[in-house]
C-alpha cells in the first residue's frame, strides 16, 4: 500500500534503531526524519537502554529531553560512537547537502566528532546529482552582504533565508544562512572547500565523505541500505 511521505520518514527512522547498542554516545539529528529516530531512542531509554547523547539543534534537544535521553556536551565526551541524521539530498556517492532547517553547522560538528553516520530518507531525497535543493551556507551577520557577493560569483543566485513571521532567520548560533542556487553541483568537494575559504561563511550545507550509509525509505514500505557505489 502507498505510504504517506511522514510514515516513510517512520519507518526509514525505526530501521536505524536496530544500529544502536547499550552504552553508546548518540549523535541526534535535526529535521522531520531525525524527529522520529529521536523518538525512537526515547522509547528504547524508556524500556532500559543506557545512551547519552549530543543533539544538533535547540529543537531537537528539547525533544530528546522531553524523551528522558541523558544529554552531555562535547566537554564530557570526545566521540560519538553512531549519529543518526536527515538530509536533503543525496547523491550516489552518498554526498549530502542538509541545512534545510538550519542545523547544518551543528549537524556538521556533530558529524565530525562521529564514527559511524548514518542517513535516514525518504526516496525523494535521492539524486543523481546535488544542487537541485538550494545549498544552505552559514554565515557571519556582520558584512553578510559582503560574503553573500562572493558566494554569488562561484556562480549561484543566492537569498538571505527568511523566518516565517517574515523577520530575518537567524540559526541556533545567532548567523544568518544564505541559501545559494546552484542547479547542480558536479563536484562537491571543490564548491565546499571554495565556499569555505569565503571570509565571513562558517559553514556550508554540504556534506562530503561524511556518510558511512543512508537508510531510504519507499512509498511501498519497504527499505534499502545504500553505501557507496
Ligand atoms: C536540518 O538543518 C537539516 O539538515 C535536516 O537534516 C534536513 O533538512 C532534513 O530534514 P527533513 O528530514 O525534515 O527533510
Amino acid at each position: 500500500m502507498e505510504q504517506p511521505v511522514a510514515n516513510i520518514k517512520k519507518i526509514a527512522a525505526d530501521k536505524a534503531m536496530s544500529h544502536i547498542q547499550d552504552g553508546m554516545i548518540l549523535g541526534l539529528g535535526t529535521g522531520s526524519t531525525a524527529y522520529w529516530a529521536i523518538r525512537g531512542v526515547g522509547e528504547l531509554v524508556k524500556q532500559g537502554l543506557q545512551v547519552r547523547a549530543v543533539a544538533t539543534s535547540l529543537q531537537s534537544e528539547g525533544l530528546a529531553r522531553e524523551m528522558n535521553i541523558p544529554i552531555v556536551s562535547f566537554s564530557d565526551i570526545d566521540h560519538i560512537d553512531l549519529t543518526i541524521d536527515g538530509a536533503d539530498e543525496v547523491d550516489k556517492e552518498l554526498n549530502l547537502i542538509k541545512g534545510g532547517g538550519g542545523a547544518l553547522l551543528r549537524e556538521k560538528i556533530v558529524a565530525a566528532a562521529t564514527h559511524t553516520y548514518i542517513i535516514i530518507v525518504d526516496e525523494t531525497k535521492l539524486v543523481d546529482c546535488l544542487g537541485k535543493f538550494p545549498l544552505p551556507v552559514e554565515v557571519v551577520p556582520f558584512g553578510w552582504e559582503m560574503t553573500q557577493r562572493k558566494l554569488i560569483s562561484l556562480g549561484c543566485t543566492a537569498r538571505r533565508r527568511m523566518a516565517e513571521d517574515n523577520s530575518i532567520f537567524l540559526t541556533d548560533n545567532n548567523h544568518y544562512i544564505i541559501d545559494c542556487f546552484f542547479g547542480r553541483i558536479p563536484d562537491p568537494g571543490s564548491l565546499d572547500e571554495a565556499v569555505n575559504n569565503i571570509i565571513g561563511v562558517m559553514d556550508n550545507g554540504l556534506f562530503v565523505n561524511m556518510t558511512d550509509f543512508v537508510i531510504a525509505g519507499f512509498s511501498d514500505g519497504s527499505t534499502k541500505v545504500i553505501k557507496k557505489g
